[in-house]
């Protein structure tokens, strides 16, 4: 099979859908790879190590569209992309159909065969390519928190660790799940005097065993997060109802007792937001104030660190990409159902259950 990997065109995207090391792995296992000239400089990646590893490198986006059996991204292709899906491509990315019924349109119009990293899930309910971009985000969000703290950046100027003799910071989790959980180990190595609430108990269990006396677990009921909150110097909003809107668990009555110049890590703002201000934000301008607390929400955190998740979200995409390569779509799908769920558009026809209740369309099952 030939696979194509294309610059990203969205703003501010830096991250590309294949690194040279993974090319490395489709060329072992018989494949051909080409590349846009220039797709990973973003990420770090210079043509000469594509080149390095087997590729070769083609100077516009529309030769690697046309020549690939299959085009490996980040991103759900763009407008200005639509014209180069085609029937029987394979594409494998990032789409998000449910909200964009465009591009929904266009990929089965177009017959366009398309896989979903975010609806590949494996029978415990967790979502492999999903799962990387969920600990980048969490581990940056402690250090986002902590650099907003900073006066220069309009903070309340506290070190998070403290030092001998001064207080350290009262950080907040709310959800403990893999954003939440990667949040704590930051910052608790950080040094924070940290509080995660999560309704699961089974997940605050888990941590109480790992981490001990150092964190402080809460169920969360609206009354233990309103506590930690009012006490908090920053907040990591990082909870998650599979397929609803985030709960605005952190209202703005709180903020009048929050020192100012607190920070709001809304992690959750991909799904809405998890406070009652919640607005998206972007890289250029990551933050706004309310009541003199400072609400970070970038929708695209891992944005901010390409490197880091290209080669994160490649080592969680590559194994099923390998098997769509190997076996053609129908066979790799027959063998392995989580890759199945992967699948959202086949051959015209919505396979995928939450787009077509979106649209409207009629589910066809795999
Ligand atoms: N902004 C970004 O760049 C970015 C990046 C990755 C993930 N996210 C978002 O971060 C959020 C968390 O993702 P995740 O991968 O950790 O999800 P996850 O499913 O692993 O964890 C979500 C947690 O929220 C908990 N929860 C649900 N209701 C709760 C409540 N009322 N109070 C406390 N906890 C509650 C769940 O029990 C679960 O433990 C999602 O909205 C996800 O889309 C954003």
């Amino acid at each position: 099979m030939i696979i194509g990997t294309v610059k990203e065109i969205k703003n501010l995207e830096f991250r590309v859908g294949l690194t040279p090391s993974s090319v490395k792995e489709y060329i072992a296992h018989g494949h051909q790879v080409i590349i846009e000239q220039n797709a990973g400089v973003g990420s770090g990646f210079e043509d000469a190590h594509y080149v390095a590893a087997g590729a070769k490198i083609y100077p516009t986006a529309q030769e690697v569209w046309k020549l690939a059996d299959m085009i490996v991204k980040v991103k759900e292709p763009l407008e200005a992309e639509f014209g180069y899906l085609k029937e029987g491509l394979l594409l494998y990315t990032y789409l998000h159909l449910a909200a964009n019924e465009d591009l929904t349109r266009a990929l089965l119009k177009s017959k366009t065969q398309s896989i979903a990293y975010e609806t590949i899930e494996l029978e415990d309910g967790s979502l492999p390519c999903l799962k990387p971009m969920s600990e980048v985000a969490g581990r940056l969000s402690a250090i986002e928190g902590a650099k907003y703290l900073e006066k220069p950046f309009g903070g309340s100027g506290i070190l998070i660790s403290g030092v001998p003799g001064v207080t350290k910071a009262n950080a907040v989790i709310v959800g403990a799940g893999v954003v939440g959980e990667n949040a704590l180990k930051m910052l608790v190595g950080m040094g924070a005097n940290v509080t995660i609430l999560d309704i699961n108990l089974r997940k605050l269990t888990l941590l109480d065993d790992i981490y001990g006396n150092q964190i402080q677990t809460l169920y969360s009921s609206s009354d233990n997060i309103e506590k930690a909150i009012k006490s908090a110097d920053l907040v990591v909003s990082a909870v998650l109802l599979p397929g609803a809107k985030a709960p605005k668990l952190i209202k703005r009555a709180y903020y009048k007792d929050m020192r100012p110049g607190s920070v709001i890590v809304d992690v959750a703002i991909d799904q809405g937001g998890s406070t009652e201000v919640a607005k998206a934000t972007y890289h250029d301008h990551p933050t706004y104030v309310v009541d003199g607390i400072i609400h970070y929400s970038v929708a695209n955190m891992p944005g901010a660190v390409p490197r880091t998740s290209t080669i994160a979200l490649n080592n969680a995409t590559l194994k099923y990409g390998l098997m769509i390569a190997d076996y053609g779509l129908d066979i790799a799908i027959n063998r392995n159902k989580a890759l199945k769920k992967g699948v959202n558009i086949y051959h015209g026809q919505c396979t995928c259950e939450g787009v077509c209740e979106a649209f409207n369309l009629a589910h066809i099952s795999l």
